[in-house]
């Protein structure tokens, strides 16, 4: 039996977890700052590591609080050491440097990458993960730092066979709602205002899907590029009239709010289709090029009801491949996944030290889960 605590900082959550052998959740704090940064349409690296220096502290005891536990019952403390916005993600790792070391308890920094993946093992689907008929696994990574595949083995050993080019799809959700002046984070608001829409009254491009009469060079296959996208909506609002002409996507937009309601909702659900769709293209083409036992969708823009939907249709139903969709609690940022994958390395027995350091990039090679179970 081990209780492993988890501490994740990489973006605008703080948030502390405790759970008993990589799968029960015992507590699952989080503390959001999306009203710090709604003003500014998009995470603030300084304000959001000045609030994680506020909120890591009562996180972390209400998480144990919660766990009924001290930090004495705690096998090991895990944290995210990366990927992610490196003033933010210090705010954690220090936190959990200092923890562990008055209290003798093991450290281990955790990829925030794949932990999400990990999201969508917790709880109930944990045991899979000791299955070799798991494997390989398909994972995609939908958030609003990371739009990836990556394919993983039975020996944990993780491949990113495609990524975004430019944007990340969580990006391409909250700039469209930033552009139209609907909120932060956009991803739900965009959702929500979708379903008011038609999703095929206006045809937006799909980059990188050999659809817009350009060839798609094969290094491309899986790779995803959302800029061009985001440039497209700013083009049509401006032409449709529903922002003001000289509205750009950094600078302070006017939404012309005379503009009828259904033409705003037809934009904004045929926007969000176009993502959707070349998410679900890409994903259903590595699932059957890699010949794959399952398929995670995780990430914060897996809570996309939509999306889920359509990958259930694509990867479910037609290639009848067993599909993992995380658990919304479990997508958006949170410390369980970091503590179940912590797990993993506590059980492995490996370790980190003091010199454990933040890293806002992933590494492009040699990534692994350690899954002895
Ligand atoms: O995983 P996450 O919490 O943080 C990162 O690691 O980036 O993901 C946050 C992203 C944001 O871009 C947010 O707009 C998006 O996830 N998101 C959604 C939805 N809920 C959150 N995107 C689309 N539909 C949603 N319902
Ligand atoms: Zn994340």
């Amino acid at each position: 039996m081990a209780f492993i605590l988890g501490i994740e900082s990489s973006c605008d959550e703080t948030a502390a977890a405790v759970l008993k052998d990589g799968k029960q959740v015992l507590s699952n704090c989080v503390s959001s700052q999306i009203a710090q940064h709604a003003p500014f349409g998009g995470v603030v690296p300084e304000l959001a590591a000045r609030e994680h220096l506020r909120n890591i502290q009562p996180v972390v005891s209400q998480a144990l609080k919660d766990a009924s536990l001290s930090v004495a019952d705690l096998d090991a403390v895990a944290v995210t050491n990366g990927p992610g916005l490196l003033p933010a993600l210090v705010v954690g790792v220090n936190f959990a440097k200092a923890l562990a070391y008055i209290n003798h308890k093991p450290i281990i920094g955790i990829n925030h990458f794949l932990a999400h993946i990990y999201g969508a093992f917790l709880e109930d689907n944990t045991q899979l993960l000791s299955d070799p008929a798991t494997f390989p696994i398909a994972a995609l990574v939908v958030s609003g730092g990371h739009t990836s595949i990556v394919i993983i083995q039975s020996d944990g050993k993780a491949e990113v066979v495609g990524s975004t080019l430019d944007d990340a799809a969580g990006e391409a959700f909250d700039k469209a709602a930033k552009l139209l002046d609907l909120g932060y984070p956009g991803g739900p608001i965009i959702e929500e205002s979708a379903l008011k829409g038609n999703a095929l009254a206006f045809n937006f491009p799909r980059p990188l899907t050999g659809t817009a009469g350009k060839a798609l060079k094969s290094k491309h296959k899986f790779d995803f590029s959302f800029s061009g996208l985001k440039t497209s909506l700013l083009y049509h609002c401006r032409k449709q009239g529903l922002i003001d002409y000289d509205a750009n996507m950094t600078g302070n937009v006017s939404v012309c709010s005379n503009e009828s309601s259904d033409l705003l909702y037809d934009t904004i659900a045929s926007y969000q289709e176009a993502i959707i769709d070349v998410l679900a293209n890409k994903f259903s083409n590595a699932i059957q090029e890699f010949n794959v036992a399952t398929a995670v969708l995780c990430g914060g823009v897996a809570c996309n009801n939509a999306l889920r939907i359509r990958i259930t249709e694509f990867v479910q139903d037609k290639l009848n491949v067993n599909l993992l969709l995380a658990s919304p609690k479990f997508c958006t940022d949170n410390a369980a996944m970091i503590a179940g994958l912590g797990y993993h390395y506590y059980q492995a027995s490996l370790f980190d030290d003091e010199c454990l350091d933040a890293f806002s990039r992933l590494p492009s090679q040699n990534m692994s889960i350690p899954l002895s179970l």
